[in-house]
């Protein structure tokens, strides 16, 4: 009896539910891909990561940088924070280094690397908090940080002193993308450029940071194309710091936007034997292949 019961209820189980299980595995199916959609940006930008990011943003005084700390307001009406350190002495005659950050954290994770370029390279520096990172308000998407980067932009261009020092754009990893897309729109305003572990794109990285979703890739809305906004460079020198160990962005990517890149002001490639991702910029040659390649790009001053 119980048997019968159970085979009975199973099969009338099966006739009667499959219709909804084909329908509700779709559902969750269409429903995965429309999650996997709106939340891209969440999985691509890392504004929490590490904890505590969106509170925590570390001061210029910290490293002992005399700085302003501004709030930037974007073109789509986005406040944004940024920093601005200006030389003591002869800020107008040194260059002036925009940094553009990763998709961790906020520009005061960063400050370790703009007290080089300040002290040892005796830059001005500028660092942004894209919106929805740091305190910056908004939240992160490809159309947003374009238009951050360019607030950046047009902030320097248009203070007393920036607006005629030499700039240079410095963007790691996601920030190169960010930089090469600002760059190849405004070539003319900026002096050089310097990218770091950088992808040709958000749909070919994806296969090697996520390879289950490697045939989702055509849903992103995120593309970052960095591998066409390379090939209209035409007059910018530029310097590509590529991370040998790198285990998110194979250095493949790198050498490739290398060789694509045909600007007369010349391209140089530093390849750092024992950088990964994120360390590259702590390995003991980093700062030296900048410092050859601010030399021999843009002559002496830049010692
Ligand atoms: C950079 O290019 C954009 C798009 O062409 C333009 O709107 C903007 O004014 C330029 N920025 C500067 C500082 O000239
Ligand atoms: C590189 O730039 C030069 C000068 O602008 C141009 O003549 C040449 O066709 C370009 N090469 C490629 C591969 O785009
Ligand atoms: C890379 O690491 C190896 C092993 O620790 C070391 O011998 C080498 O000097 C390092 N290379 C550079 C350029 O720092």
């Amino acid at each position: 009896m119980s048997s019968y019961f159970s085979k009975r209820s199973g099969s009338q189980l099966a006739k009667s539910t499959l219709p909804y299980l084909i329908l509700g595995s779709t559902t969750i199916i269409i429903s995965g891909i429309a999650l996997l959609y709106t939340f891209q940006c969440s999985l691509i930008y890392t504004a929490n990561y590490p904890k505590g990011s969106r509170k925590h943003v570390p001061k210029p005084s910290d490293y002992g940088m005399n700085y302003i700390s501004l709030v930037l307001e974007t073109r789509d009406d986005v406040k944004i924070r940024a920093y601005v350190c200006k030389r003591i002495e002869g800020a107008s005659t040194r260059p002036t280094v925009l940094m553009l950050h990763g998709t961790s954290g906020n520009m005061g994770h960063r400050l370790p690397i703009a007290r080089k370029f300040f002290k040892d390279f005796k830059c001005n520096v500028m660092l942004v908090s894209y919106r929805g990172y740091g305190k910056s308000k908004g939240s992160p998407s490809e159309k947003g940080l374009r238009l951050d980067a360019q607030a950046a932009l047009d902030y320097i261009k248009q203070d007393s002193i920036l607006k005629d020092t030499k700039l240079i754009v410095f963007g790691q990893a996601l920030g190169g993308a960010v930089a090469l897309d600002l760059v190849s729109r405004n070539e003319s305003k900026v002096d050089a450029l310097i990218i770091e572990n950088t992808f040709l794109s958000i749909p070919k990285i994806i296969p090697h940071i996520a390879p289950n979703l490697r045939y989702l890739t055509f849903l992103c809305s995120e593309i970052w194309p960095s591998e066409n906004y390379i090939t209209k460079l035409q007059t910018i020198p530029i310097l590509f710091l590529s991370g040998l160990k790198d285990e998110i962005v194979p250095p493949q990517h790198m050498k490739i936007l290398y060789e694509l890149a045909n600007t007369s002001g010349g391209k140089m490639i530093q390849e750092i034997e024992n950088g990964s991702h994120h360390d590259t910029v702590s390995q003991s040659d980093y700062f030296p292949k900048i410092g050859e390649f601010f030399i021999r790009m843009l002559g002496e001053e830049f010692c």
